[in-house]
């Protein structure tokens, strides 16, 4: 194989990180973007992190210009090969499993919803980062196996109960909504060991759950918050996991996400601005009412999200009538389940010019309406980490923001304590109801209508560092805590 690295008199540590998606390969969610960002801000800190991704029908493509390095015949019903090589500046693995990945559709669904064989399919990635991560490949061996989400819960357990071989394992929850179920007839199909179906260990409500097993057997678990650290080991946030989660509260820690602030930055769009010249934004938000055929004489709010439960889309229509009534407007950009698509499509009939949607997935509006908008709501039931309350900031797009996970960890609210202290970047609500949310959007009509207030807070937002500088380093000192 050919040599990767960097110069490895500089190197502190390698890990091997498995996940289902990495920007700029695969994404559907912010899980994409934290895989994708990790290696290069290890790389800033000393630390060579690999990529192990299945070789999904879109990445085969990619094959060709990769080298084989690993092959197993027979892995969960077929030949198995794994490529590596740089992909966009990333050290990326591809594991080639045509029987399990190369299909028409996304990492999780098909046509008819969920792939029918989900489990195997991360099961099968998750075994063969478990074999790199003890033989290691050619000279690179790995001293940290890292593991993100369900579909990578089982690699530190089948590394435990394999024989680790001194690599030390990290788990990294970004979304406990998933959980990774399978019947508990799959265990001797996943190649589990029979002797550990009991509570304690892989045994879960009856069946086997990837991220509980992950949960179980990894040396450190992490999250993307210290907040939501916390909030798992209560049942409102925990999903049935509270308990195992609690129980090894002595190796759990939450550290928050960064952005690439090299992508979200205003100074970078089209139509640069920065804290100390905004009047550019007013140049963008001119264009964005342009392109969405909007004119709002109040605060502007956006909304770039996944339409889902978990991002509180429901409380929209309860409390955005009155926001447009008191003088504000709405752009939403966004794509999930459709009861949600067609309740913004509702909300923009009832008030056009006030309220414009486009449903789909569209990375470059979505800057736009970064760099265009006022504020940007985030009125999430739960949420780990969020990035997009982190682009706001970055924006001196306002965020509001429901006071959850790593929402709480990121925004300080306008009280006005923290307005006469200087240090207010947000609006933050609580308990998530129509209630709070619709008092918040009042909140924000206020203080867009107090200009030099509302300046202040979007530069102390513009402000506050959002990057992957702290995060990397939390993560150095996680793996080099695990080594010594
Ligand atoms: P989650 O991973 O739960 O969806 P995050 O806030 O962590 O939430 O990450 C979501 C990511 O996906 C962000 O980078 C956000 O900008 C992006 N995103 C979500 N929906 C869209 C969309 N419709 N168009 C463009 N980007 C989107
Ligand atoms: C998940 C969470 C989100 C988090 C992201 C990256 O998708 O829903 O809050 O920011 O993972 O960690």
């Amino acid at each position: 194989m050919q040599e990767l690295g960097q110069n490895p008199g500089q190197i502190r540590g390698r890990v091997l990180s498995v996940a289902s998606e990495a920007v700029p390969l695969i994404k559907t969610g912010g899980l994409a973007d934290v895989v994708g960002a990790l290696p290069g801000a290890l790389a800033r800190v000393g630390w060579d992190m690999r990529v192990l991704l299945p070789a999904y029908r879109s990445l085969r493509s990619k094959l060709d210009a990769m080298d084989e390095v690993w092959f197993e015949s027979g892995l969960f019903g077929g030949d198995a090969r794994v490529f590596a090589g740089d992909v966009a500046g990333m050290q990326v693995l591809l594991l080639d499993a045509p029987h399990l990945y190369d299909r028409e559709g996304g990492p999780y669904t098909g046509p008819g919803g969920d792939w029918f064989d989900n489990a195997r399919r991360f099961a099968a990635l998750s075994w063969v980062a478990a074999q790199i991560a003890r033989t290691g490949l050619g000279d690179w061996k790995p001293d940290i196996l890292h593991a993100h989400d369900w579909q990578a819960g089982f690699a530190p357990a089948y590394l435990a109960y394999g024989g680790a071989l001194g690599v030390r394992s990290v788990l990294t929850i970004h979304n406990i909504a998933f959980q990774g179920w399978a019947p508990a007839q799959a265990l001797t199909d996943l190649r589990l060991p029979f002797e550990q179906f009991y509570p304690g260990a892989l045994e879960y409500y009856g069946g086997l759950s990837s991220l509980k097993a992950g949960l179980v057997t990894a040396d450190r678990i992490t999250t993307v918050s210290p907040n939501y650290a916390a909030e798992l080991m209560r049942p409102e946030f925990g999903m049935g996991l509270q308990g195992v989660i609690a129980q090894r509260a002595d190796v759990v820690s939450g550290i928050l996400n960064g952005v690439d602030t090299a992508v979200w930055s205003p100074e970078a769009e089209p139509i640069p601005y920065s804290a100390r010249a905004l009047k550019g934004k007013a140049a963008n938000r001119a264009a964005l009412c342009a392109e969405f055929g909007l004119e709002v004489p109040g605060p502007l709010a956006i909304l770039v999200s996944r339409l889902t439960d978990q991002k509180g889309i429901d409380l929209l229509e309860a409390t955005i009538p009155d926001f447009i009534a008191g003088g504000g407007g709405l752009a939403v950009l966004g794509s999930g389940d459709p009861a949600l698509e067609a309740a913004v499509r509702r909300l923009e009939a009832r008030f056009p010019g006030r309220v414009s949607v486009r449903i789909g997935y569209d990375e470059a509006l979505s800057h736009r309406l970064f760099a265009g908008g006022d504020a940007v709501l985030v009125p999430s039931r739960f949420e780990p980490c969020g990035l997009t309350q982190m682009y706001g900031l970055a924006y001196g797009t306002v965020p509001v923001v429901s006071a959850v996970g790593g929402l709480a960890d990121t925004v300080i609210h306008a009280s006005p304590a923290a307005l006469t202290a200087g240090v207010a970047t947000g609006i933050v609500f609580h308990p998530v109801d129509a209630v709070a949310f619709g008092h918040a959007l009042r909140g924000l009509l206020h203080l867009y209508a107090h200009k030099s207030q509302w300046a202040q807070v979007q530069k102390n937002a513009m402000k506050q560092p959002v990057g992957w500088e702290a995060s990397a380093a939390a993560y150095a000192e996680l793996y080099e805590g695990l080594r010594a």
